[in-house]
């Protein structure tokens, strides 16, 4: 529709500019566009409108995209488009204005993730080169933020805020899909550890429930991307209704990164792959010590804290050992290939780990799973368990391991294959199970960040088995810029 709007107008304007000026002070909604007439063909005008628009300025050439990583192999400076904002590239020159076309100047932002970073680096996906970076990643997400010795976190994004963050009565997390699970083991830490009441909502929910806020809450969005529309109008949601607003992101200069008050940064490098995997390694290491950073403000110990500090230092090695074992993995997945429904078992922190691992297995290999609470398994799943429909049972050894055991019995009991992610050691588990994926042990509240990492490594072998586009899964978007 605009393409035609554009043309109509030109038929009186006769200049393109004016013309897709005209046509985009026309129209309503929510748009990101890039338009080019053949007219002017050395010409690019790009718009946006609650969806993202990033200019990548280079050397005699100038880029459009959504996001920045595919401009970054070209160029790293790049400039980000506000809503309202009117962009007209040609070679040598960039100009921005807003939609009365009064003048925009906005220097650019240096982005410092290489070229090489958003490529494979020798892996045949860049889910799996992802997945590898992990330990990286952790390290990169901890860097300068830990104080082991005195059991504290240091958060620079969040310094501005510190004093309002001490009165803060509730904390709502807002995000969707692994980012939601994300935030789900977020409730788990920040509750526990942290003694701060919070509540996860799904972004697509949130502000259409007329949600009670007031200064006193917090609105915490957590994102890869940065730009899940969803996700930010929940954040301008909590806005309206007079809540601090923060954020647990990725992607540098990203729209929630600006309306939010105050943030913290994943520094997990550019996800390329549609399944998320370092991201959500990243947003709940950032997650651990945000909870540091807010309990030691609110009572927790110095020991705690120290031992909190201590064990998140210790993941990135745990971590490889893991991946070390990739292979096992690999031949697992071979065996249970032809399974068309898979239930995954978690409880407590492990229960957003089964429906993260369920939401992997789906999204790329198309198979029906399904992330299940072990304590809801009595409810209604088991019914579903016979002899082709296997189990992924998260059951390390932790508060939860002799709850974890009794539903695996359950599962044997109707001759349900069953996969099991255990602490390394444990020999109980493996007289049960069919198969065990073992997983070095660490403090109850970090153990989902290792014990996601097999049912990543799962459900890439099962995808990859099936000749799937691991990669770039059909229906899905990297960045869910629309409602
Ligand atoms: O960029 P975000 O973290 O806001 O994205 C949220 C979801 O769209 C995203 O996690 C999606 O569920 C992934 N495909 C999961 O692998």
């Amino acid at each position: 529709m605009l393409a035609h709007l554009v043309e109509q107008h030109l038929k009186t304007e006769k200049n393109f500019e004016k013309a897709a000026l005209k046509a985009l002070n026309d129209v309503r909604g929510t748009y990101g566009i890039a338009l080019q007439y053949k007219g002017e063909p050395d010409k690019l005008i790009a718009a946006r409108m609650g969806s993202p628009i990033v200019l990548g300025l280079g050397d005699g050439e100038h880029f459009i995209a959504s996001d920045p990583s595919p401009i970054l192999p070209h160029t790293k400076k790049v400039v980000f488009l506000e809503d309202g904002e009117v962009a007209v590239l040609t070679p040598g020159e960039h100009r921005i204005f807003k939609l009365d076309s009064s003048k925009v100047m906005r220097a650019p932002t240096e982005i410092d993730w290489n070229a090489e970073q958003a490529q494979k680096g020798g892996y045949e996906h860049f889910m799996m080169k992802e997945i590898m970076e992990g330990p990286e990643v952790i390290e990169n997400t901890l860097r300068g933020r830990l104080i082991p010795e005195k059991g504290m976190a240091k958060l620079g994004g969040l310094e501005s805020v510190a004093e309002q963050l001490e009165k803060i009565e509730r904390i709502i997390i807002v995000a969707c899909g692994t980012a939601y699970y994300a935030a789900l083991v977020g409730e788990y830490m920040l509750e526990e550890h942290a003694g701060i009441p919070v509540e996860v909502e799904l972004g697509s929910e949130f502000r259409y429930r007329k949600p009670v806020l007031n200064e006193r809450t917090a609105v915490l969005a957590i994102s890869q991307s940065g730009e899940t529309l969803d996700t930010l109008e929940a954040v301008r949601e909590g806005k309206r209704r007079g809540a601090l607003t923060l954020g647990i992101v990725n992607t540098v200069g990203s729209t929630i990164v600006r309306e939010t008050d105050a943030g913290v940064y994943n520094h997990a490098g550019p996800e390329i792959g549609v399944a998320s995997t370092k991201a959500f390694i990243s947003q709940l290491t950032a997650l651990g010590l945000f909870t540091i950073f807010l309990g030691r403000q609110r009572g927790m110990s110095e020991a705690e804290g120290k031992e909190i500090a201590k064990e998140l230092k210790r993941l990135p090695a745990k971590l490889q050992q893991i991946l070390d074992t990739k292979e096992t993995i690999e031949k697992m997945a071979g065996k249970y290939v032809h399974a068309r429904d898979f239930l995954y078992l978690g409880r407590r922190y492990n229960l957003p780990v089964a429906y993260e691992g369920a939401l992997k297995l789906k999204e790329i290999s198309y198979i029906h799973a399904e992330g299940c609470g072990a304590g809801e398994m009595k409810h209604g799943p088991i019914a579903m368990i016979d002899k082709d429909f296997p189990t992924m049972a998260l059951a390390p050894k932790d508060s939860m391991y002799g709850k974890m055991i009794s539903n695996i019995h359950e599962i044997k009991a109707r001759k349900g294959p069953v996969i099991a992610v255990a602490t390394e050691g444990d020999t109980e588990i493996s007289q049960l199970a069919d198969d065990v994926i073992y997983v070095p042990q660490t403090i109850e509240m970090l153990s989902p960040i290792l014990n996601v990492v097999p049912l990543q490594l799962f459900a890439y072998y099962f995808a990859k088995q099936k000749g799937l586009n691991v990669d770039r899964p059909r229906n899905l978007a990297k960045s869910v810029t629309v409602e």
